[in-house]
């Protein structure tokens, strides 16, 4: 059995946007989602494991600092579901850090639990398939599912999904431009804020009817290479994503007036003839799809209504590294 492995994974954004989850077990999404991996974002995770005799349980450090509570437990729990896998009984020692600013408003967890995955299965000596990989990180985080893999990726809806490769990273020469809106991370958490939006808002109904026609368009956008039917039918599951929010009870508002202005600039580029098409997640940060070629002028036309921009073209799926010389080794 190997003793330590390190993955890295790049973090990922929903053209089709999940919300909801379905009642079946394990962590399966009510809504069929489209995404892009994005280059430059990423997390490193190596897990080194440790014999049992010392008695303590497994640990985590995320970006040098000690965890413990829930952070700690959502580790634990993918990683008991591996040591099942692999008949092991050893706890391990993870030590994470995202490349990217904390504060990018990117969700650190879709990069962070496929890294785990693929570091934590090799520690244990296994060597998962794809898709495989992609239903045990999906079990942790549905988002994660779609990190496994590059360029442009689809998750569904059936029982144990897991997420597939639309289309590969050389497909299109598209970006994301990252405009974070502020350096506070405080936001409701997206599992609670779809379990409020499941139970009290009366338009999830219509949005769960509603989301797989337009994740369809939306597949069918990328592989055509239609930027401007694809950014229409993005922004449209952002929104509609949001104003299913809205209907919660209390209400769910993750926007700030940077949002707002970010968006009206957003459209203020169109109107110039600009293809930048606006997308928001469960924060007050928006990010903007557009032609690669496009992307740092849009970045420095939308730098002075946020407080961080970043750049993030198509990028790879999660793979295994040397660890850092600083880290164990195995
Ligand atoms: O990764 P999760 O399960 O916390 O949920 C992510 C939800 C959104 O980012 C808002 C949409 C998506 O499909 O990534």
């Amino acid at each position: 059995m190997s003793r330590a492995a390190t993955a890295i994974a790049c973090a990922n954004i929903a053209l089709a946007k999940y919300w909801g989850k379905r009642a079946a077990p394990g962590n399966v999404p009510a809504t069929p989602s489209v995404s892009m991996t994005l280059a430059g974002l990423e997390t490193r995770t190596t897990v080194t494991l440790r014999d049992l005799a010392d008695g303590r349980g497994d640990t985590l450090v995320l970006g040098g600092a000690p965890q413990d509570g829930r952070p700690l437990a959502r580790a634990t729990k993918l990683l008991d579901e591996v040591r099942a896998l692999a008949g092991a009984t050893a706890r391990a020692d993870v030590v994470s850090a995202n490349d990217f600013p904390t504060a990018s408003g990117l969700a650190s967890s879709a990069s962070g639990f496929a890294a785990l995955a693929l570091a934590a299965t090799r520690a244990y000596g296994l060597d998962l398939a794809a898709p495989e990989l992609s239903r045990l990180a999906r079990r942790a985080s549905a988002s994660a599912a779609r990190s496994v893999f590059g360029g442009f990726v689809a998750l569904g809806t059936e029982d144990d999904a897991a997420a597939e490769p639309l289309a590969p990273e050389g497909h299109w020469d598209v970006a994301i431009v990252v405009a974070a809106t502020t350096l506070d991370r405080k936001s409701l958490g997206s599992t609670e804020a779809m379990e409020r939006t499941r139970a009290t808002s009366p338009f999830y109904a219509g949005w769960i009817a509603d989301a797989p026609a337009l994740a369809a368009e939306i597949r069918a956008a990328v592989l055509a290479r239609d930027l401007e039917r694809l950014g229409e039918a993005a922004e449209s599951s952002a929104l509609r994503m949001h104003a299913c929010a809205l209907g919660a009870r209390p209400p769910i508002l993750y926007w700030s007036p940077a949002t707002v202005a970010l968006l009206r600039e957003v459209e203020a580029l169109r109107r110039e003839g600009v293809g930048a098409y606006a997308t928001i997640d469960a924060g007050p940060h928006v990010k903007v799809l557009c032609r690669r070629a496009d992307a740092e002028a849009i970045a420095a036309r939308l730098a002075p209504l946020a407080v961080r921009t970043i750049v993030a073209p198509v990028g790879p799926g999660a793979r295994l590294v040397e660890p850092a010389a600083e880290e164990p080794a195995s």
